[in-house]
């Protein structure tokens, strides 16, 4: 039997940055609890995970095995530059129909953007006067933590989930001196060391040290430091990350098990994405791209592996570009180019044209990532959460140890099943099902 606290009450759900994807998130939550839409693409709403063996075996949805939040009991808050509520972000982004939208309209109104934690020189696109005034980093995380619990308290909520589906910062290199130690991060948020301390750094020590779990979906540095890792472990709080694994990233995951299970050789993977919402404008710039770029092509290297096949795999060239294309809006479109190699070393090309909608891949993720850390917490798990990889483009991994990522998405997978097996008081394992 599962001994996880029961989800008892509402769970607080605040979202950094109200933009394209979150709006589309709540939005379908909130519609979904009316009875007016599926939540397609969500684990937690569908999957069915084996359970036990032989003539025990059973299929069970996640909720059947562990006790997961509720829908109806969500509540939503969010930061964001802009005042924009989540309705008029909705009506901008222009993701869902309006007549998708507009049965959940007054609920959208209620959700306005708290003050942003924001600093120009991470995002200069960006241009929005909802921002909070603060004296230095550590004034900005102190203003959070208060936000936090000013929410909890006018909500009625006891439990809190912190994501962040904002812009992705510029990119922001580990530096052991300062992102090491917890010790050393507070001292250089004292000091206002705005180079090293990124403004998402600030909700994350703030969501940890108010007992809240934080999930990164950008593909931002916050969480990759053992500083977080640390705090993670002081406040006993879960801690997961990063970047949404959704369009092309997804395909990648899926599609290079097939070159490696049956030892086919690459000699190439050229990814290129036209994107036109603004997300796709922030990353136009050079800076902020570095850090998507950085976290999308780790993928493959943990997957098709040099080291271990040599023939297969020395010296492959992995090229990922993203183009800021304004018609398309939300409307991606991939394009991945794979060289392959076969017996004797023939040469062969595969195709894949993916013309995905990205927060529509992007809020199934958002709701199983709130929904599983809030289990993780409750059933006492603390730190790094590598069973929620499977979300994840570029998963968190603790490299001090000397752990390497999963990328593998059928491994991760795995992962996520036995994860939730033990919650649920079963035993962990790797049968086929
Ligand atoms: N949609 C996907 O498929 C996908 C996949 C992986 C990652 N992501 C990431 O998710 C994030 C959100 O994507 P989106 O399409 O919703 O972008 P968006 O531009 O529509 O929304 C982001 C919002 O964040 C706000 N913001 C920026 N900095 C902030 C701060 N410091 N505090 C509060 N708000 C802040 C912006 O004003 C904006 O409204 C991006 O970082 C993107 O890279 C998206």
């Amino acid at each position: 039997m599962s001994n996880v606290k029961k989800a008892e009450g509402k769970l607080g759900v605040m979202v950094v940055g109200l933009g394209a994807v979150t709006s589309t998130f709540m939005t379908g939550v909130l519609m979904a609890r009316k009875g007016l839409a599926k939540p397609v693409g969500s684990m937690t709403q569908y999957d069915k995970i084996r359970v036990g063996e032989g003539e025990n075996k059973k299929y069970l949805k996640y909720n059947e095995i562990v006790p997961i939040a509720d829908l109806n009991d969500i509540v939503f808050g969010a930061w964001d530059v802009y005042p924009a509520n989540a309705y008029e972000s909705a009506i901008n982004a222009e993701v869902l129909k309006e007549k998708d939208i507009n049965p959940v309209k007054e609920e959208l109104e209620a959700i306005k953007p708290l003050k942003a934690a924001f600093d120009k020189n991470y995002a200069a696109r960006l241009d929005g006067d909802n921002v909070k005034q603060c004296k230095d980093r550590w004034d900005m995380a102190q203003q959070i933590r208060e936000d936090i619990r000013k929410f909890k308290e006018e909500n009625g909520v006891d439990r809190v989930v912190v994501l962040w589906a904002a812009s992705t910062e510029v990119y922001v290199p580990v530096d052991e001196k300062i992102h090491g130690t917890v010790e050393a991060l507070e001292a250089a948020m004292k000091a206002d060391d705005k180079e090293h301390i990124a403004p998402s750094m600030c909700y994350a020590y703030a969501a940890l040290k108010e007992g809240a779990p934080f999930i990164m979906g950008a593909p931002n540095t916050t969480v990759d430091i053992p500083a977080m890792w640390q705090l993670a472990e002081e406040t006993k709080m879960p801690i997961a990350g990063k970047d949404f694994k959704t369009g092309q990233t997804l395909v990648k995951s899926g599609f290079a098990p097939i070159i490696g299970t049956r030892c086919l050789g690459l000699s190439g993977w050229f990814s290129t994405n036209i994107l036109g919402n603004r997300d796709g404008l922030v990353l136009d710039e050079p800076a902020n791209f570095r850090t998507k770029e950085v976290s999308k092509l780790s993928t493959l290297e943990s997957i098709l592996v040099p080291e271990e096949q040599p023939d297969l795999y020395t010296d492959y060239y992995h090229k990922v570009r993203i183009n800021y294309y304004p018609p398309r809006n939300d409307n991606k479109e991939g394009w991945d180019n794979i060289d392959i190699f076969g017996w004797m070393g023939y040469p062969m090309q595969i195709k894949i044209n993916f013309l995905c909608r990205d927060s529509i891949l992007a809020a199934p993720l958002c709701l199983d990532l709130v929904l599983l850390s809030d289990l993780a917490a409750r059933s006492g798990r603390y730190g790094i959460q590598r069973f929620l990889s499977f979300f994840l483009k570029s998963p968190m991994h603790d490299y001090t140890k000397g752990e390497v990522p999963v990328n593998h998405l059928f491994q991760q997978y795995v992962m996520l099943k036995n994860a939730i097996r033990e919650m649920g008081g079963y035993k962990a394992d790797e049968l086929i099902d």
